[in-house]
């Protein structure tokens, strides 16, 4: 059976990207739904409903496991959708608490994510609980996911995007930035230019596919097949050749920023 990994669009590519390189006999789908994506700047009603629908399509798959690789999805249906089905479903949230369990020396910790997401209670929650020294700050930058669904990940429009956003913060308090979505991902190099050495970068990809492993090892659901990878835009298999290509593009960006730290 296969694991299916699901994203607005594009960004849930780095999760997989990671999972391809961690379980090389696994048979993965990989559903964007780029009818629908931006979803963090839509209401959450909305995107309730196209990650409802979404996953009834990859149920039909038989998927023995759905990986929401979508900080956004995540915070407005993960719980609901365990309610509903059976499968491990993995979610994803900023890794705001790796960031300060890194940090011995207290510096503040910068998550940037989608609206929905950083309005989302689930993130309120996790900051509650982890933040206790009131070290983290949540800054949504949107048009980053824009900007990523076109390829454009440095452009003079992104640096100037991403250096007007930054402006209010002194990185010289900071010692992590969390890329609290997995569109965020393809930028590092560009983030890696504006922001000084000192800062790191912090994402969940790597506990996210650990906590995949552990669930499907817990129920005997990992298996030895060749690798696989089919790939669906918003319910349509992506076959054409162009469509391919493009995605055979962002996997080679995400290869190329796949150490930068
Ligand atoms: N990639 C998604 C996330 O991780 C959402 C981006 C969007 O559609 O706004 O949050």
């Amino acid at each position: 059976m296969k694991i299916a990994f699901f994203d607005s669009g594009i960004g849930g590519l780095s999760v997989l990207h990671h999972a391809m390189k961690v379980l090389p006999h696994e048979q993965f789908i990989f559903f964007a739904d780029e009818d629908n994506v931006p979803y963090g700047t839509k209401t959450t009603e909305q995107v309730f409903q196209y990650v409802s629908d979404a996953f009834s399509f990859l149920m039909t798959k038989d998927v023995k496991a759905i990986v929401v690789a979508c900080n956004t999805a995540t915070s407005v249906a993960v719980r609901e959708l365990r309610h509903q089905y059976k499968i491990p479903i993995i979610g994803m949230e900023p890794a705001a608490k790796k960031a300060l369990d890194m940090d011995t020396q207290r510096n503040r910790v910068l998550v940037i994510a989608t609206p929905i997401t950083v309005r989302g209670h689930k993130i309120k929650e996790l900051i509650e609980k982890y933040d206790t020294e009131s070290l983290v700050d949540l800054l949504a930058m949107p048009d980053l996911v824009e900007f990523a669904e076109h390829m454009d990940f440095s452009s003079p429009a992104v640096e100037e995007y991403i250096r007007r956003q930054f402006a209010p913060y002194d990185f010289s308090k900071y010692a992590n930035l969390v890329l609290g979505c997995t569109h965020f991902n393809y930028f590092k190099e560009t983030l890696r230019r504006i922001l000084p050495d000192h800062v790191r970068f912090v994402d969940g990809n790597e506990g996210t596919i650990r906590e995949l492993i552990r669930q499907l090892d817990y129920r005997k659901g990992l298996e030895y097949l060749p690798q696989t990878v089919e790939y669906y835009y918003s319910g349509k298999a992506v076959t054409e050749p162009h469509e391919l290509q493009r995605i055979d593009a962002y996997l080679d960006q995400l290869e190329r920023v796949y150490t930068i730290i």
